[in-house]
């Protein structure tokens, strides 16, 4: 292990867990990093700031299963609960060749900065499993998920820790996972996942709430910024079920989509995307590759387009010191978690580009999940109407508040964001006390 004075800058104020390795800390190392801006202004609360900086329990299981061809193949799956002082664990669930425990654990911690941003009765949870889904057959993809569910069944629950998807899973995944915590428990629980099925107790509106906060923040960020959202040109990187349905709704809204990344290309027109066909032509070919009306751009010249509104809605550390100077958007909305680095943060503050943090743009899918949590345990369902007017409200009147932080302590919004969740987080905590 090594202690060079890099190494040193990057750590020294963290006591690192021992299952983490300092050279390669991943997102976790980045959200340490926002925890540090956010200290100095917690006032006494920052004496529990340390409760912040590992996660409460971080469960690793393995995940085997039958290939159809009657081998065994084995997989990683981690459940982290970051921190559950202001109620269960709540967060998404990621199938990912990628994902890792430090990913896991920086996606947890931004659910509980994100749900409290929020004010939601949650505290923040997430989960992965170490698997490129699209190398599996739908058989596979079942038994993959029923036994990882089953293997993490010990700490997830209605009132412990609620899953959702998050990248690569979807309603069906959460069915499977509904019914096999209800098959091990002997009872239906709903209530143990959301982004289900509106036939097995989902919401109406889940499917969309995501992409349509990050559309309201959109708009409520643009008035500030005297950006005209009918006028403005747009540019998305990732198109599944975030970007594409931002998209659409920008779309729906007046502006204009004039670039679109996902992971099989970048097309670009100038005069406008034809977002619907565009949907359409992923759902039938996968990607936006060879979508036909648009010009194609090496993925590299995806940063530099000319845009007002830039939305990332792919994975994490997208926007770096390497990309973030060529961006020429006047504001970035974060659709994905964590797709900015500290260093891509500062260069675009500097720059006057204002950034949205995902902990307040993407909170639109958790807002929603809530309330199929309450709709579950009521077992009354409310229209999609009072859902979307409920959720638009909730993003709007957080927003405000957000921005009035910001403007009071001349922060970023981001830090903005941080101080009002880790404010309610870390009160709770204190109230509650330690146990025993
Ligand atoms: N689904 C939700 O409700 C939700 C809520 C909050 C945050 N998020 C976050 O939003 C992001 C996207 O999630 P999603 O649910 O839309 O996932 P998704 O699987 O529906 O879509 C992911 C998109 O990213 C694209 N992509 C993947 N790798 C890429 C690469 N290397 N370069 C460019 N594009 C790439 C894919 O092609 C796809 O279009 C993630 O960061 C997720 O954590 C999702």
């Amino acid at each position: 292990m090594s202690n060079s004075p890099a190494h040193m800058h990057a750590t020294s104020a963290h006591a690192l867990p021992s299952y983490l390795n300092p050279e390669h800390l991943g997102p976790w190392g980045i959200y340490l990093q926002q925890v540090d801006r956010v200290t100095p202004y917690l006032g006494n609360l920052s004496r529990w700031i340390e409760t912040l900086k590992r996660p409460k329990r971080a469960l690793i299981v393995d995940v085997p299963i039958e290939l159809d061809n009657g081998t065994m193949a084995h997989f990683e799956g981690y459940r982290v609960q970051h921190n559950t002082s202001r109620g269960p664990g709540k967060g998404g669930v990621r199938f990912h060749q990628d994902v890792t425990l430090s990913e896991v654990m920086a996606l947890s911690a931004w659910m509980s900065v994100k749900n409290a941003a929020v004010n939601l009765p949650f505290g923040g949870a997430k989960g992965g499993i170490r698997v490129d889904p699209k190398t599996l057959s739908r058989g596979e993809l079942e038994r993959l998920t029923r036994r990882y569910t089953s293997e993490i069944g010990i700490i997830i629950g209605p009132t412990k820790d609620i899953p959702a998807p998050d990248v690569n899973t979807n309603e069906q995944v959460m069915a499977w996972m509904m019914d096999t915590y209800s098959m091990n428990e002997g009872a239906t629980a709903s209530g143990v996942v959301t982004g289900k099925p509106i036939a097995l107790g989902g919401s109406l509106g889940r499917r969309e709430a995501t992409g349509r906060g990050v559309f309201t923040v959109g708009q409520e960020a643009a008035q500030h910024i005297g950006l005209d959202i009918t006028k403005a040109r747009i540019a998305v990187q990732g198109f599944g079920n975030v970007g594409g349905i931002a998209a659409k709704l920008f779309a729906q809204a007046g502006a204009t989509v004039v670039a679109v990344q996902d992971h099989g290309g970048t097309v670009y027109q100038a005069s406008g995307l034809d977002v619907p066909a565009l949907l359409r032509h992923v759902s039938e070919h996968g990607s936006v590759k060879g979508f036909g009306p648009a010009e194609t751009l090496l993925d590299a010249q995806f940063w530099g387009v000319d845009c007002d509104i830039l939305i990332p809605a792919a994975l994490e550390q997208q926007i770096t010191a390497a990309n973030a100077q060529q961006i020429r958007a006047r504001m970035v909305i974060e659709g994905a978690n964590g797709p900015t680095t500290p260093e891509a943060d500062d260069i675009l503050h500097e720059r006057g580009v204002l950034v949205v943090p995902d902990v307040i743009a993407n909170a639109g899918g958790v807002t929603v999940s809530y309330f199929e949590w309450v709709q579950d345990f009521s077992s009354f369902f409310w229209s999609e109407d009072e859902i979307n007017a409920r959720l638009v409200r909730i993003m709007r009147e957080a927003f405000a508040a957000i921005w009035q932080v910001a403007d009071t302590h001349r922060v970023s919004l981001r830090t903005a964001t941080f101080i009002v969740a880790c404010t309610r987080i870390l009160q709770a905590r204190e109230l509650r006390g330690l146990y025993p």
